[in-house]
Parts: structure tokens; C-alpha cells; sequence
């Protein structure tokens, strides 16, 4: 029986997930996506073309591959029709290769405005939500009034998509959130024949059977673990469990069916939206690094925050995550900076802490690590690469114990280095 390996961002997102799930793909039968929604931005780059995935898996442009959408997913079917039509250029018979979970939650118009509503009303401590709908969706899946991707093939589905939204629009009128329902739900409604054209079963049967039979599986995480509603920096956090047992509950795959985890992670740190980020870099530095990074979010355009790699909070994701290989992204960004900084520990009245503190505020302070700049990127293998660069990565392996098997050094699909002993991943 084969078995699922799980890929996922080791710090507050936009690891370049989407660039490496397309670079692995090949390797396997099967690209699932097991929680979040179009909160995500993932970026694929091959033949000159770019292309930025919210809600459908980063295996789609290999046609003999099929992806899943988990059940752990929340999917908003308006977002998806757009992203369905994105990629009528490149020819690909998606209707056949993709499949949707029955039980994925589906957002309705009506969340996107609470979103919005619940942003607003939190003023000064908003989280810096993607306003996607994430959040309430979710929070309505545990309230167990949700509609579920499968509800669209019911008979009753109107009158219990009327039931949840007069259920929003009471908490709507009570925040005095002033909204123009007509246009969107016109939009919603419009899509849902797109929707019905997948075909939306029961994934964890599907996923299950597969494995069974020996087809290979990867899962595609989304956020990052430092983003997780439990372990991440609540409530500056997203509402779905990031980490790799994520994939168990939103696939419908057991523990023991996981096999490798991949953690993937910048050689710096970036953060979009609200929360604390212990390396961030305020002035000109963290300037240069988002323009030399180009680190503007793929989703919203927001300036992403930047700062350097933070090792306490690496080692806690891969504590988390029981990460077995790590992949080192965006190597190619540092090449050009003079002095590159690891935090190596913090401070607080005095005392040295490895704990990755989730509440970290001005009581606390970082114990850095310098490094001189490795000044070029005219490396393609392994064996070639600065000796300053070894000396960064050995420093990390040596204090995570994990293995750097792959660096990324551009955004392109071919920009991809693995260490030789390791090209079979
Ligand atoms: P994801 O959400 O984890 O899939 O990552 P995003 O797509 O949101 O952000 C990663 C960004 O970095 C995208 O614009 C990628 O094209 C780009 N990128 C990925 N890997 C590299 C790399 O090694 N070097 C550079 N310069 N850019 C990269
Ligand atoms: P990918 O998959 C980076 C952040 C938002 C906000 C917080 C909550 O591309 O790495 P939400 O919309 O989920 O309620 O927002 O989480 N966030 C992300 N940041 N990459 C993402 O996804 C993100 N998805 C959500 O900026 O701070
Ligand atoms: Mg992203």
C-alpha cells in the first residue's frame, strides 16, 4: 500500500508551496489539498508563464495526475469558476482529472461579508484576514450549520441556503454592516453550474482506494504552521489546522497512512496581515529584502513583512509537523544582501528562551547570528553551491537535525536544486 506524503510551509505562508507541489508532482499519482481555501495564493512558474492557484491543487497542469479537494477544504464556488476559467489557455481537461469532496464546506456570499463585518468591528486588533470568507465558514462548519459541496446536488438546497443566509444577514443588521447582497449572490448562483459540472464524491472512499492500490499520494498544505489555529500566534491566525495532522482530518487518510513530510520554508521570514514576527525587519533592511524578494502576497497584493529566519520558531514547525526533509526556498534573495542575520534564541528580563513565544512583544528581544552573503547565484547543482551558503545550511541542519534536500533559487519550475543523494526524493 502506498502512502500519502505531506508538503507543507513551516513558517506564516507563501513558502513557495505552489512552485515545489508542481516540481514534485511527476513523482506522484495524486496532488490533494487538505484544508484552507482561496485564502491561498500559490505560484507556479514553467515555460515563461505564470500562474497564481487559490483553491485547486498545484498538480493540475500534469494531465495524467488527478487532484482532490478534501474534504478539510473550504471552497467558495464563485472564486473557483474564475480559477476554472484562468485555465482554459492551457488546454488541460481539468473536468476529468479534478475531483471535489462532497463534504468540503462551501462559502457563501454571505461569509465574505461577515469576514468583512468582523474585521471592521475588531478596528485596531483586526487579524489582517484575506476577507475570503475563511473564518466564518469555518466557523460554521463547528456550528454544524454549514452547506457542504455535496448540499448543491439536494433538492432542498435553496431553502437551506436561505436558512444560513437570513442566519448572516441577523448578524449582519446587529454589527450595522452595510452590504449589496443582490450582485454577489447573483455571481454565487451563477456558479454553481460550473460546480455540478465536477464530479464532487465522497474523497476519503476515492483517496483510500487509491492508496489501497498502490497509487501514490501528496498532499498540499496551505498557510503555514505558524498560522495554525492551535499552534500559530492566536488569534493572529487562520481558522483551519495547518500542520500535518491536518491532512489526516481533512483528507479522511489515517496517521499511519503518512509517509514522508516535507517542510518547506524561506531562507528569511515574510508574514501578511496582523501579528507578531519576532525577526521582522522595519526599516530600509526589510524594505530591500520585499523588493529584492518582490514579496508582495499573491492573493490580496498586500507588501508582505520581512525579517529574517527565525530558528526556534523553524524548529518548533518542525516539531509540529515531524518534518523529515527540509526545503530550503528564495536562496537566490539573500545572494545580493551584504550581512544575513538567524535568530538563534530570545530574550525576556535577561533569560535566553528556544520556545517560540506566541504572545512575543516588546518584553522580548532577538539573540541574532551573523553571516556573510554567499554575493551570487551562478550554481545548478548541489556540489557547486558558495561555501558561505553551505556554511548558512549546515548551521540550520546542524541545529534542526532535518536534512536540507532541495534549494530553490528562482521562481521558475527548473530554478530547483536537490541534493544529489537525494534526487529520487
Ligand atoms: P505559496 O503560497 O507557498 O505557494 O507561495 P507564494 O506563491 O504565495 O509566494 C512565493 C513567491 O515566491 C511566488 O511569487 C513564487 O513565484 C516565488 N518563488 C518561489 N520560489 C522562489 C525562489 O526560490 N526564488 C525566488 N526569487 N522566488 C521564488
Ligand atoms: P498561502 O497558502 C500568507 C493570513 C492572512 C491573515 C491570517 C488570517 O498562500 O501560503 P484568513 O483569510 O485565513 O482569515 O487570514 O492568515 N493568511 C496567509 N498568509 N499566505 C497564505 O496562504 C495565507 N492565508 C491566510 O494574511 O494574517
Ligand atoms: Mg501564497
Amino acid at each position: 500500500m502506498s502512502k500519502v506524503d505531506v508538503l507543507l510551509g513551516l513558517q506564516w505562508g507563501d513558502e513557495g508551496k505552489g512552485k515545489i507541489v508542481d516540481f514534485l508532482a511527476p513523482n506522484y499519482d495524486v496532488v490533494a489539498r487538505f484544508q484552507g481555501g482561496p485564502n491561498a495564493g500559490h505560484t507556479l512558474e514553467f515555460d515563461g508563464r505564470k500562474h497564481v492557484l487559490h483553491q485547486i491543487p498545484s498538480g493540475i497542469f500534469h494531465p495524467d495526475k488527478m487532484n482532490i479537494v478534501g474534504n478539510g477544504v473550504v471552497l467558495d464556488p464563485v472564486t473557483f469558476h474564475k480559477e476554472i476559467e484562468d485555465l482554459a489557455p492551457y488546454n488541460l481537461d481539468i473536468s476529468s482529472t479534478l475531483v471535489l469532496s462532497s463534504k468540503a464546506q462551501m462559502i457563501l456570499p454571505t461569509h465574505r461579508l461577515l469576514d468583512q463585518a468582523y474585521e471592521e468591528a475588531k478596528g485596531s486588533e483586526k487579524i489582517g484576514s484575506t476577507l475570503r470568507g475563511i473564518g466564518p465558514t469555518y466557523q460554521d462548519k463547528m456550528a454544524r450549520v454549514g452547506l457542504r459541496l455535496g448540499d448543491i446536488l439536494e433538492k432542498d438546497f435553496e431553502s437551506r441556503y436561505d436558512k444560513l443566509k437570513r442566519r448572516h444577514l441577523s448578524i449582519l443588521d446587529q454589527y450595522g454592516f452595510e452590504y449589496d447582497l443582490q450582485t454577489i449572490e447573483n455571481q454565487f448562483f451563477d456558479s454553481l453550474d460550473n460546480l455540478r459540472s465536477f464530479r464532487i464524491v465522497n474523497t476519503e472512499y476515492l483517496l483510500n482506494e487509491l492508496l489501497i492500490s498502490g497509487q501514490s499520494v501528496l498532499a498540499e498544505g496551505a498557510q503555514g504552521s505558524l498560522l495554525d489555529v492551535d499552534f500559530g500566534s492566536y488569534p493572529y491566525v487562520t481558522s483551519s489546522n495547518t500542520i500535518s495532522p491536518g491532512a489526516c482530518t481533512g483528507l479522511g487518510v489515517p496517521p499511519g497512512k503518512i509517509g514522508k513530510t516535507f517542510g518547506i520554508f524561506k531562507a528569511y521570514c515574510t508574514r501578511v496581515g496582523s501579528g507578531p514576527f519576532p525577526t521582522e525587519l522595519l526599516g530600509d533592511k526589510g524594505e530591500e529584502l520585499r523588493e529584492k524578494g518582490r514579496e508582495f502576497g499573491a492573493t490580496t497584493g498586500r507588501p508582505r513583512r520581512c525579517g529574517w529566519l527565525d530558528l526556534p520558531a523553524l524548529k518548533y514547525s518542525i516539531m509540529l509537523n515531524g518534518v523529515s526533509q527540509l526545503f530550503v526556498m528564495k536562496v537566490d534573495v539573500l545572494s545580493e544582501l551584504s550581512d544575513i542575520k538567524i535568530c538563534t534564541a530570545y530574550k525576556r528580563n535577561g533569560e535566553e528562551s528556544q520556545e517560540f513565544p506566541s504572545n512575543y512583544n516588546d518584553e522580548w528581544s532577538t539573540i541574532l547570528k551573523s553571516f556573510p552573503s554567499w554575493g551570487h547565484n551562478d550554481f545548478s547543482l548541489y556540489s557547486e553551491i558558495p561555501s558561505q551558503l553551505s556554511d548558512y545550511l549546515n548551521f540550520i541542519e546542524d541545529n534542526t537535525g532535518v536534512p536540507i534536500n532541495l534549494i530553490s533559487i528562482g521562481p521558475d519550475r527548473t530554478e530547483t536544486i536537490l541534493k544529489e543523494a537525494m534526487a529520487s526524493l
